[in-house]
């Protein structure tokens, strides 16, 4: 066990952990580096494509769907002025680059399977883990995005229900900067939504099945240093708000889905039968 009992105690019962100093501050520079270079080779001609959780059906365009396989950038929903120009520097306009850099990238990759995680991963019930997707969240200065509140088994469903969270501070996050937010103990309440393919397959919708609200009064905010890593069960309700300061919120996270698990075709995030899905 990697885990401690009292750990694993109180992941039951909030629905998620927070691991202080799980990443050095060497890795977390490299990352944050590496994620840079992304960027600076990125040609914005490539794809207007913006992540928004605000509007998220309308926004939901190819290049978003084909990006389950594969490395891309997405910019803030705010990086472009009335005129459609930057508004800041290429390299503080992304919002996030997705969604398989554990598999395209050595960096990401060798960050993402280590023995240590993969030993959570086992604590936490997985019995043959896949880390089906990955993200470099960089929460711009000024205009990083809020994420609404939602729960992660909306976004990657299995049956049963399987996917779990594992976010990495890679700078000091602050309510400030943009820092998560997570209802303790909301994983017990059932899965409210499914965000799908619509049936053309071009397109996303969500699928509601509890219309009640977010009860956004509950919400604590999980201001962390850079190193810390939190594991997010599925159903767990958080969201994170705009990013208004001067300073990056950079974060990397990835999820785990359940192997014996069936991932169905309507799910948003596919990818193609030549890359399948791995584990640790
Ligand atoms: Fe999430």
């Amino acid at each position: 066990m990697f885990l401690t009992k009292e750990n694993m105690d109180f992941y039951e019962s909030e629905g998620f952990l927070v691991l202080e100093n799980f990443v050095s501050l060497e890795e977390c520079e490299s990352l944050r580096q590496r994620a840079m270079a992304i960027v600076e080779n990125f040609d914005p001609s490539e794809s207007f494509s913006i992540f928004t959780t605000n509007e998220q059906t309308r926004h939901s365009d190819l290049y978003f769907l084909e990006s389950g396989d594969k490395i891309r950038c997405f910019f803030e929903e705010e990086a472009f002025n009335e005129n459609g120009e930057l508004r800041q520097s290429k390299s503080f306009s992304i919002n996030k680059i997705g969604h398989a850099m554990h598999d395209l990238d050595q960096v990401f990759d060798n960050f993402s399977r280590t023995s240590q995680l993969e030993k959570i991963a086992q604590d936490l019930g997985f019995i043959d883990p896949r880390i089906i997707q990955s993200m470099f969240i960089f929460k711009q200065p000024f205009i990083g995005g809020e994420v609404v509140c939602h729960q992660d088994s909306a976004f990657l469903y299995t049956e049963p229900l399987s996917v779990k969270g594992f976010w990495f501070a890679l700078e000091d996050s602050t309510k400030e900067n943009g820092c998560l937010w997570a209802i303790p103990g909301g994983h017990k309440i059932g899965l409210k939504s499914r965000f799908c393919r619509s049936k053309d397959g071009l397109g996303t919708e969500f699928k509601v099945f509890d219309e009640s609200p977010w009860e956004i009064s509950k919400l604590i905010p999980l201001e962390v240093k850079a190193g810390t890593m939190i594991v997010l069960n599925g159903l767990l309700p958080h969201l994170s708000y705009a990013n208004r300061s001067e300073r990056t919120r950079h974060a990397y996270t990835m999820h785990l889905t359940e192997g014996e698990a069936d991932y169905p075709e309507s799910n948003w995030l596919q990818r193609s039968t030549e890359m399948p899905l791995r584990g640790f």
